[in-house]
Order: C-alpha cells, then structure tokens, then sequence
C-alpha cells in the first residue's frame, strides 16, 4: 500500500518554516490522520502559499509522552535539535515506520537512524522557500521546478504518493548522490560567507568574495566527487552563476540564525564536508577553516550582532 492508496497516519515534529507549510499543505488535503509534534500548543496554520491563503484546522501534541506509533514521521526541526526530537521519534517509530528527513546536509541517515528503533530512515531535499511569520502562519515561495526531491526508491516513490494532491511537487532522482550534493554545494558557500560578514548575499557579488568562493565550491566538489557524485569540472562555476540570479538583498537560514542570536546549521553543511573529507583521506582546508570559525561563532555565549 502507499499513501496513495489508503489513510495514513502522519507525525511532523517541527512546525516551523518549512515543517509548517507540509503540515498546511498535507492537513488541508484532508486525506490522512496529520498530527503536528511542537513545543507550543497551537490548533490552525495558515499557510500564505505561491497563489492562495489558507487556514487548516491541525491537531497538535507538545509532549512526546501523548504521541503514539505512526505511518509516517515527517521530521523537520533544524539538523542541530534532531537529538532534542529523539524522544518524540521514540514514541512515534516502529520498524513499519516510514521517517522523512527534512534537514538540509548529507548525513541525514545517520544522523537519525539511530534514534528511530529500526524504522525505515531516508532524505528528503527541500527546494522550496519557508518563512515562518508568526507561530501559526507560514509563507511558502517556490524556488525552482519542483518543492521537493527523494531518491527514486521504494520510500522516495511512497513519499512521492502520500504528497499527491498536496500541490508540494515531488522530483524522483534516480542519482540521488549527485542531487544531494548539489544542493549541498549552495549551502557551502552562501550560508557560510554570509553568516560570517553579516551582510546579505550581495556580499557574494565582490569580486574578491567571489572568487573565494569558487575556490571554496573548487575543494568541495573534489569531495563530492569522492562520495560518489558526479558533478562537470565547471561545476563552482554553474553553482556561482545560480547564486548569483538570486536577489542580493536574500539573507541564508545562517545568516538570519546569527542575526537572531540563534545556533545555526553549521555541522550539518560545512561539517558535513569536511567529515566527507577525512572519510576519503582528503583535505579540506578552505572548509576547515569556515568550520572552525563558524563553530566559534555558533559556541560563544550570545549576543545579537548588528545587521548590515
Ligand atoms: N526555511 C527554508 O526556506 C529552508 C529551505 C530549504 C531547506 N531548509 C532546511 O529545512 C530544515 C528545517 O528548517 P526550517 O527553516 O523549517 O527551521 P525553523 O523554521 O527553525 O523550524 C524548525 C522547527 O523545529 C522545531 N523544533 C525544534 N526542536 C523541536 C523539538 N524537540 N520538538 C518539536 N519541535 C522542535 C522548532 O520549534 P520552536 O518553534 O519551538 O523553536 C521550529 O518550529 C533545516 O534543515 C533547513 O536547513 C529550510
């Protein structure tokens, strides 16, 4: 059976940005049993969507304790607060459970497998733009041809199912590896760079942090391709060209995460690259070097810096 075929009982633990716009989305669909997991009660979501508003009655738990066993966890806090979702993933897995990782990076299996009692654990890439505007209500903006991406296996073709009729457009990849990568390779730079100078990713239009930049993208696709992506050789290229079509006045998720005073993603990216690294006995010191710095950032105590 897949979620096409019959209700399906679906947990999201997270419902912020992007959490919240599948809950909406999926909710309003009304063709499954959705229950939102968050740590404050709510009973709607409206969803500010690409062409329409609209508001979703949600059941919503906020203790792990009143969560029952499902068919599907959708999870979608931000990669740093998976081990603060492990109780939820406790209650809500048994090894029928289907768990969809929502976080951006390439590790999601590992980092969540083990916290899920033998369900079956797989990465999902997000594509589309989240805004959380206020604790209820959600902005969605698309960002390309399809919302999301799944490899196209047995769980990525039941995921694609259980989000029919939802409009969230689900592309299956057949080179996962590659798609995962790719992704990962705008995060590498963008999020990094501007976290760090605290400015937009105008920023990313100096010619001198440019060039950086392709350096940085240079070094980490010698590991993507290690991991077993394939990528051209004018891959930094391609992937400054894409970011330069975005609006240099866009923040990143880290950019915004450090203006708020808020830990940011940094194991789950530019961590990620450099463990791909040392898995493949190969050097990472542009990414070793952002790593450090970012952690220094992301471990100091907090205070809010000043936007530019
Ligand atoms: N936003 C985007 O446009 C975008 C695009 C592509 C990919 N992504 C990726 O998508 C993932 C999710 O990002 P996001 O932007 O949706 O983050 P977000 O807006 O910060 O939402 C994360 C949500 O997780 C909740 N949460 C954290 N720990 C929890 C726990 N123990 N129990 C229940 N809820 C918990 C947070 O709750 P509180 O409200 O209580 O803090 C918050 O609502 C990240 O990996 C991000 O990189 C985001």
């Amino acid at each position: 059976m897949t979620g096409h075929d019959k209700q399906q009982s679906v947990a999201i633990i997270g419902l912020g940005s992007i959490g919240g716009i599948a809950a909406a989305c999926l909710a309003d669909v009304g063709r499954h049993d959705v229950t939102g997991c968050a740590r404050r009660p709510l009973d709607h979501l409206t969803l500010e969507g690409p062409d329409r508003t609209i508001t979703v009655p949600l059941r919503v738990i906020t203790e792990p304790a009143m969560a029952e066993p499902v068919d599907w966890v959708l999870l979608v806090t931000k990669a740093q607060d998976t081990q603060a979702a492990a109780p939820w993933l406790a209650r809500l897995c048994t090894q029928a459970t289907r768990v969809a990782v929502m976080q951006n990076g390439i590790d999601h299996v590992e980092r969540v497998a083990p916290l899920t009692r033998g369900a079956t654990v797989f990465p999902v890439v997000v594509y589309y733009n989240g805004e959380r505007l206020a604790p209820d209500r959600v902005r969605m903006r698309i960002a390309g041809d399809h919302d999301l991406a799944v490899a196209d296996d047995e769980p990525g073709r039941a995921f694609s199912a259980l989000l029919d009729g939802t409009g969230l457009r689900v592309r299956r990849e057949a080179d996962f590896v590659t798609l995962k990568w790719r992704k990962l390779l705008l995060n590498a730079v963008a999020n990094p760079i501007t976290a760090l100078t605290l400015q937009r990713q105008a920023v990313l239009r100096r010619a001198d942090v440019h060039a950086l930049c392709l350096d940085v993208l240079e070094e980490t696709v010698r590991i993507a391709r290690a991991d077993g992506a394939t990528l051209p050789d004018d891959e930094p290229k391609l992937v400054m060209e894409r970011l330069m079509k975005f609006a240099p006045e866009l923040g990143t998720s880290m950019y915004f995460d450090r203006l708020a005073g808020r830990a940011f993603e940094v194991e789950a990216l530019t961590g990620a690259i450099v463990a791909a690294g040392e898995r493949h006995g190969l050097a990472t010191p542009l990414n070793r070097m952002l790593l450090t710095l970012l952690r220094a950032i992301n471990e100091a105590p907090r205070e809010t810096p000043t936007p530019r």
